[in-house]
């Protein structure tokens, strides 16, 4: 077990305390607000705020799922995390900023988005804000921004925007945010503006991947650019929560080694890898096939193992951290790739 993983399980099964209201401000934005309403506190830090419309505002968390690769369960994660935080009692938003739309099937919103017109392409085309583009899904607790085919026409059009990193905080900042505990963010594994923007904004990231060939080149590609286009200038304060094995199969032999070799892996380069591993479950197709996540449908071993991770991971979302998180060590990690997929190969 690593070092941050040991923190982990110290506060595990303890409640994440929201009750003091604040969250990340910049500029006040809110079309359901009269303009003037939000003000600065100068006794509190300078990046809280108090809305004397709202004193029990919450403080949210952001988080983004990614992963330069497509496939390794980004949005199975972002769901069934979604469903794990909302069964304990949290408020969350899911944002989705896949073209493909999956989160937004998966959530049961496409069919309302199409109807109402109402996405992420619409909110950043029309300058629109959460509280107007926001949809609500038929799990309790879970509020969605709906993706897409419409973003690859706004990822063209922005690619070239000087303020394109602004897209997501263009649409999140405003007073609404505050309702929700947290936010998560389903990204395309295409390394573009609207994810750029998305961990610009966000103050987590997880990167889920699969126990195969091909997984941890595209874990280490991502934190390549994380650390070179996001941290580095744009959002200094961007802490990595972990990579999740997703779709891992206990009794295989192959996957088994992949799981420790990668355990060894992050020790090693200063990364967290979370645990449990989500297994692979019938169940997560079948609640997919259903549009609700796993543990809305049934209890299974996949279900079982994202609420836990859910449990571990709630303590530490506390908004903004402060300072400048700790950075896997990626020229070290680059090199350790070669080797890595070799050993797990002879498997
Ligand atoms: N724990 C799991 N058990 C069974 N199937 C899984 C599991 N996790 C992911 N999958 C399957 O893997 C495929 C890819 O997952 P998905 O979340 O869509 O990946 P991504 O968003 O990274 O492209 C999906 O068909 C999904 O059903
Ligand atoms: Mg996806």
């Amino acid at each position: 077990m690593n070092a941050e993983l040991s923190v982990f399980s110290q506060f595990e099964g303890q409640g994440n305390d929201n009750a003091l209201s604040t969250r990340d401000p910049i500029l006040s934005r809110n079309s359901s607000s009269p303009v003037g309403l939000t003000t600065r506190c100068q006794f509190l830090p300078s990046d809280f705020e108090l809305n004397p419309s709202s004193m029990c505002m919450k403080k949210t968390s952001i988080i983004v799922i990614g992963n330069s690769k497509g496939g390794v369960g980004k949005t199975v994660t972002a769901i069934n995390l979604a469903g794990a935080f909302a069964l304990m009692g949290k408020k969350v938003l899911v944002v989705d900023t896949d073209f493909q739309g999956s989160a937004t099937e998966h959530l049961k919103v496409l069919e309302q988005a199409q109807e109402q017109n109402l996405s992420l392409s619409k909110a950043i085309t029309n300058d629109l804000t959460l509280d107007q583009v926001r949809l609500s899904s038929q799990i309790d607790g879970i509020d969605v921004i709906a993706g897409d085919i419409e973003l690859i026409t706004v990822r063209d059009r922005m690619a070239a925007e000087p303020h394109n990193h602004l897209l997501i905080e263009g649409v999140l900042d405003c007073n609404a945010l505050s309702e929700y505990d947290i936010v998560i963010i389903d990204t395309h594994p295409d390394w573009n503006c609207l994810l750029v923007s998305a961990l610009k904004y966000a103050h987590y990231f997880i990167v889920p991947l699969f126990a195969e060939k091909g997984s941890v080149s595209g874990l280490v590609t991502f934190l390549e650019s994380v650390q070179s286009k996001v941290r580095r200038r744009l959002n200094p304060s961007l802490h990595f929560l972990g990579c999740v094995v997703t779709n891992y199969l206990k009794k295989n032999r192959t996957h088994q080694h992949f799981f420790q070799l990668l355990l060894q892996m992050g020790e090693e380069h200063g990364f967290p890898v979370l645990t449990p591993p989500i297994p692979y479950s019938d169940r997560v197709k079948s609640a997919e096939a259903s549009q609700v996540p796993t543990m809305h449908l049934s209890t299974s071993v996949a279900s079982k193992a994202y609420k836990t991770l859910a449990s571990i991971l709630l303590p530490e979302l506390k908004g903004r951290r402060q300072g400048r998180p700790d950075a896997a060590n990626i020229e070290t990690l680059r090199s350790a790739v070669n080797g890595f997929e070799l050993e797990a190969n002879e498997f």
